[in-house]
């Protein structure tokens, strides 16, 4: 491809066509050539030798699919995509070896349903789920036979199922209601529970009374079998006519919700108030764990999130 501009101009002139010409022909099918090449193997061209190219890190949605590229120049004698830190002893999850078919070839019922790899080199993850979070390294015998590696962080996330948070004691009235406000009667007070699931990582839940939050002593925080969590926070409340409010915020997001609950006194003479479904009390009998004596601790400061 050394034929320049430089060397042909001089030459004698029996040639009729412009050498300039020539040359910008002869380049063009060069560059050709080489696309071609690298578009029919899927190699990358514009990588130096000894390089990996990879995600350094990936968030995705549990249940997506998920694309993990590995680039390098030329095409591999072998690739081995791995889960974990260590790039030779790390347990293979796919592989390809010159005369493998494409999709490489995986280890395991489960993951070969999962994964599987593209012309490209890349990892495919049909649907990831939370057992997928953590470290891959793709690993490259080069067509130099270099060993050449990189790595990809994945971080899965969970959305909380819709709707959330749920107030319990509303829910065990009316589980299809998300417009009205619920209303719930008591003669003395009342421990509310507040409840948000399938989530992953982690969710901050926490009751405001105005702009007291309110001590929440008991915390159950469950996991599911896919990896997600549930959970479920409990506080007193006592009649007001200042609703309490459930706070949901996912850390590292801007998303935050409020579900709203009124809490009624109830007298044994007067009738259940109107905007109520079932009104939840220990007189009913109902599901709702009641507190005894007036002294519920509606006043505290304590803030666990920095306040409102
Ligand atoms: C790993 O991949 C990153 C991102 O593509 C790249 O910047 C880095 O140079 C690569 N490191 C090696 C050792 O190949
Ligand atoms: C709530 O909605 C679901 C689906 O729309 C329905 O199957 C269920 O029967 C409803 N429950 C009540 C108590 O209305
Ligand atoms: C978590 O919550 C979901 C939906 O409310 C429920 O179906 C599931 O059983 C709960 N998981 C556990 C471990 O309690
Ligand atoms: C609610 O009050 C009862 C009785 O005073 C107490 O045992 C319980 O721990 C309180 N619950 C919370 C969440 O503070």
């Amino acid at each position: 491809m050394d034929v320049g501009g430089h060397i042909l101009p001089h030459v004698t002139r029996p040639i009729k066509m412009d050498p300039r010409i020539g040359s910008l022909w002869l380049f063009a099918t060069c560059l050709g050539i080489v696309m071609v090449s690298c578009y029919i193997s899927g190699v990358a061209c514009d990588v130096p030798d000894d390089v990996v190219y990879t995600d350094l890190h990936k968030t995705v949605r549990i249940g997506d699919r998920v694309v993990l590229k590995c680039q390098f120049r030329g095409t591999p004698l072998a690739v081995y995509w791995k889960k974990g830190d260590d790039p030779e002893r790390s347990p293979t999850l796919v592989s390809w070896i010159t005369g493998d078919p494409a999709t490489g070839v995986c280890k395991g019922e489960r993951l070969c349903r999962i994964m599987e790899m593209n012309a490209e080199f890349s990892l495919i993850i049909k649907e990831v789920s939370i057992v997928e979070q953590g470290l891959y390294v793709c690993r490259v015998a080069n067509y130099k036979g270099s060993q050449i590696h990189n790595f990809t962080d994945i971080s899965v996330f969970s959305p909380p199922k819709e709707p959330y948070p749920i107030i319990n004691e509303c829910q065990m009235n009316s589980p299809n209601d998300t417009e009205s406000t619920c209303t719930i009667s008591t003669s003395q007070s009342v421990e509310i529970s507040c409840s948000a699931s399938g989530y992953f990582p982690n969710i901050e839940l926490y009751f405001l009374h105005g702009s007291t939050s309110l001590h929440t002593k008991d915390m159950i925080e469950v996991t599911n079998l896919d990896g997600t969590k549930n959970k479920t926070i409990y506080a007193n409340a006592t009649a007001s006519e200042i609703s309490y409010d459930c706070i949901a915020s996912i850390p590292g997001s801007q998303e935050r919700r409020t579900t709203t609950v009124l809490v009624n006194l109830r007298t044994s003479s007067s009738p259940m108030p109107a905007r109520s479904k079932i009104p939840i009390d220990k007189t009913d009998g109902s599901a709702a764990k009641v507190a005894s004596g007036g002294s519920a601790p509606m006043d505290s400061t304590y803030w666990p999130y920095g306040g409102p």
